[in-house]
């Protein structure tokens, strides 16, 4: 009788846990009518926010690059990636027009998480001090025109309104940055200070978000480059815009007719996004409660961070783990993204790197096959909503950049840069994103489009504007 007893109770638990199971992948759900709906609405808010400064959740960036790289960069130029976990320094050679890059060498370095919240002179002078020790390693197979001043591209990956191509003050933090007193600071300023303080003489020529270092870095080895979009720790996407398609910018139109525009499509939020009690609860309990909220569905920040959730519930109301909820579960972010990937391509029969996982990071050793199948499935089910979420955003792009169907005659080339570690070692979240996007375009389509991987293409990018703004251009030119 002890064992029916047991068994019954088991089976109890098992239903209970696959009902939360099931209704949050009802919750997930992305029919292809859904992501209609989610592009067309990402194609109204990319007009909205042209329209206004303000006019849409949608920022729309003017990033002041009305010209994209032409191959013709020549000298040495270095460039700062902020913008996630690791920051990276970079130096790059260009030889102009034939050559292209003829040398180049970075670093990278993590930033350490008790930097992210705390001062803003702590955050700068740390990465100026590397910067620092990056140029004083400098080999002689770089060469600096002598007499000049070495100059940098600073990507830095969050909003940013800009008032000029190297200068612009941050609207706010998003991923797990936050230091209230840079909010409303010109980044760029805070570099320079803190460069100062090392002792160290550079000028920063350009200030570039990661997806318009990005989109500038793909342009140089491909002409049909015309957006790109970030998957990685954060989610973002930048794009050329006709300058006479922007009502809210005030300036003279550019020679080019062209702007690239920052979307931050990060804080993108519609009412036909799927969202769960996972998100909302995760959404309330971060950094930024109401914003990003397109980014909390299909950023590497938060896809193992929203697993974690959904178990932790399957913990505390299925007893899924056993009586007691295991105590590790309960802390937020433990659940890395990178984690839950390697989770759900675990090709092994009996699903060990699960149970790996699960005992090393989870402190949960006591599961069985079938528990860790259904682990996969909570991975499977959130990786395909973010990656097919972001399929929608990428046509919404399209659409608005009237790239969505075929021109008369045209057999135009589209390509998208695209980068971030997400989409570079997320193999099942990528395979979604490209299925995803191929569906919605339909055949024929799909064809003329390319999602291609612009490996670090926003340090290579931004260290190409700052050579197309260089202070020393007019004499090169003349
Ligand atoms: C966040 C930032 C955005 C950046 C993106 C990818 O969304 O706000 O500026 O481009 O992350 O790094």
């Amino acid at each position: 009788a002890v064992v029916v007893h047991r068994k019954m109770k088991m089976s109890g638990r098992w239903i209970k846990a696959m009902e939360i199971v099931k209704q949050f992948e009802e919750k997930c759900g992305t029919p292809i009518s859904k992501l209609r709906q989610v592009a067309d609405a990402m194609t109204v808010e990319m007009h909205a926010g042209l329209a206004s400064e303000g006019g849409s959740k949608l920022k729309m960036l003017i990033s002041y690059v009305d010209n994209l790289p032409t191959g013709n960069e020549k000298g040495l130029f270095y460039a700062l990636d902020l913008g996630g976990t690791n920051f990276r320094v970079l130096r790059v050679q260009l030889g102009g027009k034939d050559s292209g890059i003829v040398n180049q060498q970075f670093e990278e370095v993590s930033i350490p998480p008790s930097l992210m919240t705390g001062t803003s002179d702590a955050l700068f002078d740390y990465i100026a001090a590397e910067l620092a020790k990056f140029v004083s390693r400098e080999g002689t197979d770089f060469q600096l025109t002598p007499g000049r001043q070495r100059e940098l591209g600073f990507t830095f990956s969050f909003p940013v309104m800009q008032s000029s191509i190297a200068s612009g003050t941050l609207l706010r933090w998003t991923k797990g940055f936050s230091i209230d007193e840079t909010v409303g600071q010109d980044v760029v300023a805070e570099l320079t200070k803190a460069m100062e303080r090392q002792g160290l003489d550079m000028r920063v020529s350009a200030l570039v978000n990661d997806t318009v270092g990005t989109l500038a870095g793909g342009r140089y080895t491909n002409n049909d480059v015309i957006a790109a979009v970030i998957l990685g720790t954060g989610s973002n996407a930048a794009y050329v815009e006709r300058a006479q398609a922007i009502p809210k910018w005030h300036g003279l139109l550019p020679k080019s007719g062209q702007m690239v525009i920052n979307m931050e499509w990060g804080n993108f939020r519609s009412s036909h996004l799927p969202l769960t009690e996972y998100d909302h609860a995760l959404d309330a309990e971060s950094l930024n409660p109401g914003e990003q909220i397109y980014e909390k569905v299909i950023s590497g920040m938060y896809l193992g961070e929203i697993v974690r959730r959904v178990l932790c519930r399957m913990a505390e109301e299925a007893a899924f783990f056993g009586d007691t909820v295991p105590p590790k579960l309960k802390v937020p972010f433990v659940l890395r993204t990178p984690v839950m990937s390697a989770m759900h391509q675990d090709t092994s029969p009996d699903l060990k790197i699960v149970a790996n996982k699960l005992k090393d990071i989870l402190e949960i050793s006591n599961t069985f096959l079938k528990m860790r199948k259904v682990i996969v499935e909570l991975c499977d089910i959130v990786a395909r909503r973010g990656a097919r979420l972001s399929a929608a955003g990428i046509l919404g792009i399209l659409k608005k950049m009237g790239r969505d169907t075929i021109k008369e005659g045209e057999k135009q080339r589209t390509v998208i840069a695209m980068d971030g570690g997400l989409y570079e070692h997320y193999t099942e979240y990528r395979k979604s994103l490209e299925n995803s996007l191929n569906e919605l375009l339909g055949e024929e389509v799909s064809e003329t489009i390319v999602v291609e991987h612009s490996n670090d293409g926003s340090g290579i990018g931004a260290a190409l504007l700052a050579a197309s703004h260089s202070q020393y251009l007019e004499m090169d030119e003349s």
